[in-house]
């Protein structure tokens, strides 16, 4: 019944966005006689009347909430002196209490779901299917770091206490606008930290939503609301203030390794714990069952447009697999059916990307390298370059630039190798080691990959991006990974955020 209560209260302290109002709904019609067979989705007016109904759902205002703007390196100042006020507060309460806080965010995240998935989809340009389980990731990742939180208590350890680290800046990347702040944030949280979040310039109203949720729960439960600010702040002399602040202790970035690279140079004590980038391969052999492997390999690659740092990039094939007219055929014919158009779509399966495709990516777009060919070639639909039909490139060379740089976008490049052995040298061969996947339903191939590979993430007969929390633990190897490298929505990721000290001996 208190759950109940509680649930209602929420509801109530909600200012819930107005749904529009549905429209009546148009009479369905009897296709004329002799008319050629059609299927209902592609014909009913009411499928294309939901469809629009739905559309009006997802670009409706959802009001951006309130944040901390910081234009000068004064605001970033008082921004962390504020942080710092609150730090011993929040560090000296209870494991559990900080605990209740990420399970009431939870509920409100839940509650925001409809928010949050119009403003992904109106700011990140995510489908509706990409959207959805990212509200799921946020609100799994505030269950599960609560219960790691509880693990934090004075005696749960035995022999050791945590003691948390201090004022900790998130910045989070524009790709999981919601999942990977949330998941972060909380993190810091759950940890005893107060927290900066500073979002990712495409998508700062992503943040602001999500993190409304948090300040919620925060308030409900007399949490004072400068342990969390959500600061929106230029990039330059004031963004570089707000990592290298001597009393910032932390940043925890998901960002390019460049970026990774950048704060590193700027301030040589900040310790950075970053995720950063991929050049992630699936692997096929001939023993792969096809039809699985090639739906696996489409959904890793072009899932949110192949703007997922988990994204497939590159297919690699073992003997026969590379020379079977089936495979080619069946990936050739899956790529192309795939419906490209603006996320408020809800036929759209790839969507816009989230900024102009540009530099390596747009190269990787319109030019062909050494030996490589188009099996299928990418076609720009809108004067922006936001909208690409999905590319694959085939003859991809070992060594090639194709080969070893990230492109963050919907091209997929095909390698041919003779063995299962040459395949592993050439997805190994890049200096990064996110996620990787193998199709082969022979077990000694399987065991020889899974003991061999260099990835953060390894997946046999799955697509490779999508990890769940608890389920796959999400991080990287290699240069994918700056610090410690416990993996988020894993049982670690939050007892690497504070100290861990020899107990006091008990008299
Ligand atoms: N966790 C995401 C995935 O697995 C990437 O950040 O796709």
């Amino acid at each position: 019944a208190q759950r109940r209560a509680f649930r209602d209260s929420v509801h109530a302290s909600q200012e819930p966005t107005t749904p529009p109002q549905r429209r009546p709904r148009p009479e369905p019609t009897e296709p004329r006689a002799g008319e050629p067979f059609r299927n209902a989705a592609d014909t009913d007016p009411a499928v294309a009347e939901s469809r629009a109904w739905a559309a009006e759902l997802l670009v409706r205002d959802v009001p951006a909430p309130d944040a901390v703007r910081i234009t000068t390196v004064q605001d970033v100042d008082d921004a962390v002196a504020r942080a710092e006020a609150v730090r011993e507060r929040w560090a000296t309460t209870a494991p559990a209490d900080r605990a209740r806080v990420l399970r009431r965010a939870a509920l409100h995240l839940e509650h925001a779901r409809g928010d949050l998935v119009a403003t992904m989809v109106q700011e990140a340009g995510k489908t509706v299917a990409e959207a959805d389980p990212e509200v799921s990731e946020a609100v799994d990742f505030a269950r599960y770091y609560a219960d790691r939180a509880e693990e934090l208590a004075d005696g749960a350890v035995p022999g050791a206490v945590f003691r948390p680290r201090g004022v900790t800046v998130v910045t989070p990347p524009w790709n999981f606008p919601v999942a990977i702040p949330v998941g972060s944030v909380l993190a810091a949280l759950a940890a005893g930290s107060p927290v900066l979040v500073k979002p990712a310039p495409p998508t700062p109203r992503c943040v602001q939503v999500a993190m409304a949720a948090v300040q919620r729960a925060m308030d409900e439960l007399d949490v004072p609301r400068d342990v969390l600010q959500v600061v929106l702040s230029p990039e330059g002399d004031v963004g570089r203030r707000l990592v290298t602040h001597p009393s910032v202790a932390r940043v925890l970035l998901t960002g390019s390794i460049e970026t990774a690279e950048l704060f590193a140079s700027w301030r040589a004590d900040l310790e950075v714990l970053a995720e950063t980038s991929g050049k992630n391969a699936i692997v096929v052999t001939p023993s792969a069952d096809v039809d699985l492997a090639v739906a696996d390999v489409v959904r890793s690659a072009f899932g949110h447009a192949g703007q997922k740092c988990s994204a497939a990039s590159l297919l690699i094939l073992v003997g026969s697999a590379g020379t079977s007219d089936r495979l080619r055929r069946q990936l050739a014919d899956a790529v192309t059916s795939l419906r490209v158009g603006p996320a408020t779509d809800l036929a759209t399966t790839v969507g816009p990307l989230t900024e102009p495709a540009s530099g390596k990516l747009l190269h990787a777009l319109t030019t062909l390298d050494a030996g490589e060919r188009w099996l299928v070639q990418p076609r720009r639909l809108d004067d922006e370059g936001r909208l690409w039909t999905p590319g694959v490139k085939h003859g991809v060379a070992p060594g090639s630039a194709f080969h070893t740089t990230e492109v963050f976008g919907p091209v997929l490049g095909v390698l041919r190798v003779a063995t299962l052995d040459e395949a592993i040298e050439v997805q190994n061969a890049v200096a990064f080691g996110l996620t990787g996947g193998l199709h082969s339903l022979d077990e000694d191939e399987i065991a020889t990959w899974l003991d061999r590979v260099e990835v953060g993430n390894a997946y046999v007969n799955r697509h490779i991006t999508g990890a769940i929390v608890q389920r796959q633990p999400f991080g990287g190897w290699k240069a994918s990974v700056v610090g410690p490298g416990a993996k988020a929505g894993g049982p670690h990721y939050v007892a690497q955020l504070g100290d861990w000290a020899d107990a006091p001996d008990v008299p």
